[in-house]
């Protein structure tokens, strides 16, 4: 099951447009491949996306993104996605990101999604712990996945 997180000075909210050079400073530390600023908007703009940031007093310090099938296609597909999350190093193991994962699971449900999948990088030790103890399973390996051609798990969980 979840912990709670063990870090509590921060508070989760939406992320504005302004705000999007500083998740793409954040992507750029946590990702092999960083997304661009424009990736980052399409997910800002498109219905039944949630975009959640984790704030300190010194900045942003984590964010998830977690998108929903939108409707009327969620009438009869409930399959949501976690589309990114990262922390920066600095903040990783305080407990953010099951917090950020908590919230994207919330959002997905609150919009009706009854499962959730992901892809993660079948090296991905740290998340891959993360995502099953959430109760999340590896589907299946989808070869070269990744822009620089790495395979990932495709996990599937439950809401
Ligand atoms: C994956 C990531 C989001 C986890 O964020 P985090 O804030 O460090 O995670 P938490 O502190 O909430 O960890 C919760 C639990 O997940 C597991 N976990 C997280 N990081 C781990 C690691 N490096 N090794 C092993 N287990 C890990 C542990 O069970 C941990 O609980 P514990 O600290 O009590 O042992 C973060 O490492 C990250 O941003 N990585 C780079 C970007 C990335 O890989 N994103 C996922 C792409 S699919």
């Amino acid at each position: 099951m979840a912990h709670a997180a063990r870090q509590t000075n921060f508070r989760l909210t939406p992320v504005s447009r302004e705000e999007l050079r500083a998740i793409y400073a954040i992507t750029r530390e946590c990702f092999d491949v960083p997304y661009t600023v424009e990736t980052l908007a399409d997910y800002l703009n498109r219905a039944g996306t949630g975009f959640i940031v984790a704030r300190t007093e010194g900045g942003i310090v984590g964010f998830a993104v977690a998108t929903a099938t939108p409707f009327p296609l969620s009438l009869v597909r409930r399959v949501g996605e976690i589309a990114l999350i990262g922390v920066l190093p600095s903040h990783q193991r305080q407990g953010l990101g099951q917090t950020l994962l908590s919230a994207s699971f919330g959002h997905l449900r609150g919009r009706g999604m009854r499962e959730v999948r992901l892809h993660v990088s079948v090296d991905n030790v740290g998340a891959i712990a993360l995502y099953k103890r959430n109760g999340m399973r590896v589907a299946h390996v989808v070869r070269r996945y990744y822009r620089n051609r790495h395979d990932a798990f495709r996990m599937v969980g439950r809401l």
